[in-house]
């Protein structure tokens, strides 16, 4: 089995919450790779990338990516999960949906307060470079981008699940 639907972005794109809210429609389960790293360590993962850093958080998600991809039901990826060329060619396969946001609304998603460790100082500037950088992975793994701005997940959901 695999996953019905596997969706990627940068932080601040939706993705855990839309993910819950196709996982409840379809009726099927909802993993996401952030709350498996975070339980399989016993930390949070602002902990893990001061303990233990970048490099050892992403071995983590690696490993986190690979076993969610043996199960159905609907999976979130951390924004950076796709760095990995492991996990982008075990991506190859599966529906995965780009979920596509501007920096303005990501920003004012995540907020100043935010935990993710890769966002903190400015968080506008971060969120610019992570996002520049990014993209052309998101697109590379993707069959479908849908935009999230300004819409609900229910809304997102629907044209998703339409495309299915
Ligand atoms: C990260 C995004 C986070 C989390 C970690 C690293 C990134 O997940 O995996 O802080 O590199 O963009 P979200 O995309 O769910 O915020």
């Amino acid at each position: 089995m695999s996953p019905v639907i596997v969706l990627v972005g940068p932080p601040g794109s939706g993705k855990s919450t839309v993910a819950g809210e196709l996982a409840t429609r379809l009726g099927v389960p909802h993993r996401d790779t952030d709350t498996a790293v975070e339980t399989e360590a016993g930390r949070p993962i602002s902990d893990i990338f001061v303990d233990s850093g970048e490099a050892h958080f992403r071995k983590l998600e690696r490993a986190a990516v690979s076993a969610a991809l043996q199960h159905d039901g609907v999976l979130s990826l951390g924004g950076g999960a796709i760095l990995d060329p492991e996990t982008r060619a075990e991506l190859a396969g599966h529906f995965v949906v780009f979920l596509d946001v501007t920096l303005g609304e990501a920003a004012k998603r995540v907020g100043l307060g935010t935990s993710r460790p890769l966002l903190l100082g400015n968080v506008r500037t971060q969120m610019k470079n992570l996002m520049d950088a990014r993209r052309p992975l998101y697109e590379e793994v993707a069959a479908l981008v849908v935009s999230t701005d300004g819409r609900t997940p229910a809304d997102v959901s629907d044209e998703i699940l339409q495309k299915l």
